[in-house]
């Protein structure tokens, strides 16, 4: 018997306009490469996650099989598959970022924050993640904060950044902290 499909998600008008002019800069039979900026735009639309049935409606749109869909949402970090607070936090914890300390900044967004890597806030303020190498590597150790990159990180600029998202302010890039 056939899954019933859950699709409740659907892109709003601005999206499906994207979408389109998106998926237009493909050749006919490469338009499973949209993929990944549709998936950006359903995050974006989402307020910060992927849900099944956005999966789903991506599948249809691209009339490409739903695995296919889910490969992609389920490899690159860039994507979350649960809800997220107002503002992610990604830590790289790669080779260079790893040398230049950053399971100690890891730690130190932790203790401040009272979570562990994975989980939200109380108040949804900050979503804390791992992730892979944000290639940025000559200025490690690396943090990105929603779409901005904080590099050459101290331990000390860490409540410095909370303090930002809590006050709302704009974090800044860091290059030469
Ligand atoms: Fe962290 Fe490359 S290893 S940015």
């Amino acid at each position: 018997m056939k899954k019933k499909i859950n699709n409740n998600f659907k892109f709003n008008k601005q999206n499906i306009l994207k979408a389109k002019s998106i998926i237009a800069k493909y050749p006919k039979k490469f338009q499973i490469s949209a993929t990944i900026p549709l998936l950006h735009l359903v995050q974006v639309q989402l307020d910060g996650w992927i849900s099944k049935s956005s999966i789903e409606y991506i599948s249809k749109f691209l009339k490409i099989p739903l695995i296919r869909v889910y490969e992609v949402a389920g490899f690159y970090h860039m994507f979350n598959l649960k809800k997220v607070g107002n503002n992610c936090i990604h830590v790289c914890t790669t080779t260079s970022c790893w040398l230049r300390g950053s399971n100690l900044i890891l730690k130190e967004f932790e203790k401040n924050l009272k979570i562990k890597v994975g989980e939200t806030t109380n108040d949804n303020l900050v979503t804390l993640k791992e992730i892979e190498c944000l290639g940025a590597c000559i200025n490690a150790p690396v943090v990105k904060i929603n779409n901005d990159f904080c590099e050459n990180l101290k331990l000390k600029d860490v409540k410095n950044l909370i303090n930002k998202l809590t006050s709302r302010k704009k974090v800044l890039i860091n290059k030469n902290a």
